[in-house]
């Protein structure tokens, strides 16, 4: 059965934790629906995950919409939720355009946007038109040169600011909240205060769920996971034996062999090639 905003709101409801994870194209949407995971997140991490970017910022709305379709294809059940790029919902009728994009050309359930008080009339612009948004707080990686890559709300005012943002994107028809790196007694604080769930992302255990990045679950990218991220397998170095094990084969001739082989009537070949030579 496809997950739907109202299972979300059951899952905090019930306490029951909600797990989210990215996913970039067809293969690893197709495998986390198949496990189970309830929210698959097209981040705009895609920027740096897969295309080799040290930022999201360069990332468009086209590489969006070009990912999460290939998501799309690959998710039977799991709710899609897709990024909105920087500075593609600036204004109200910016992110309009952008979010009819994203669920018109690529077929997401949701999208995500960054940000408090600026963004929340385009989040309220949203929701009134039946676009469920899912919004950003704590560090927002689109800020990132403003803010720097740091834990964000560790001064009371700051801290006091993220809760109010977050009141206003819940007013506004926000149907969940992504706290990014944000000290783990506010986020357990600001997720008790709103009725609606908040996804963590180095923010603690106090959130009602928590996403975190493909590459990063898995080791794709040797040496690059932030603190935050847990790395529950090394596949990166088990793709790199595979791929070496390929090499030495084809250099050997082990690879390939009758068995991935087809073959033709001798006599067929013997007619194609006669008179050549
Ligand atoms: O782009 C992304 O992957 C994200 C998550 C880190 C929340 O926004």
């Amino acid at each position: 059965m496809p997950v739907t905003l109202r299972d979300v709101q059951r899952m905090k409801d019930q306490g029951e934790r909600i797990a989210m994870v990215t996913a970039y194209d067809y293969a690893s949407a197709r495998i986390a629906d198949r496990a189970g995971v309830p929210l698959l997140l097209v981040g705009d991490s895609l920027g740096m995950v897969m295309h080799g970017h040290s930022t999201t910022l360069p990332v468009t709305l086209d590489d969006m919409v070009r990912h999460s379709a290939a998501v799309m294809r690959g998710a039977e059940a799991a709710l899609v939720v897709g990024d909105l790029p920087f500075l593609t919902y600036a204004s109200e009728a910016d992110a309009v355009a952008s979010a009819r994009r994203l669920m018109q050309e690529a077929g997401v359930h949701a999208v995500k946007l960054e940000g408090g008080a600026p963004v929340v009339a385009g989040v309220r612009r949203l929701t009134e038109l039946g676009v469920p948004v899912m919004g950003h707080l704590g560090f927002t990686p689109q800020s990132q040169h403003q803010l720097g890559l740091r834990v964000q709300g560790k001064a009371a005012s700051e801290a006091r600011r993220l809760l109010e943002d977050a009141l206003s994107l819940q007013a506004a028809g926000a149907f969940a909240i992504v706290l990014e790196l944000v000290p783990a007694q506010l986020a357990r604080a600001v997720s008790e205060r709103l009725r609606i769930p908040t996804i963590g992302i180095g923010a603690g255990a106090g959130c009602d769920g928590q996403v975190q990045v493909w590459h990063d679950l898995l080791g794709l990218l040797d040496g690059k996971s932030p603190r935050h991220a847990k790395r529950y397998a090394d596949i990166g170095t088990a793709i790199g034996s595979v791929l070496s094990a390929y090499v030495e084969e084809v250099k050997s001739g082990a690879f390939p062999t009758a068995a991935q082989s087809s073959t033709m009537d001798e006599a067929e070949l013997a007619q194609a090639l006669a008179g050549l030579d």
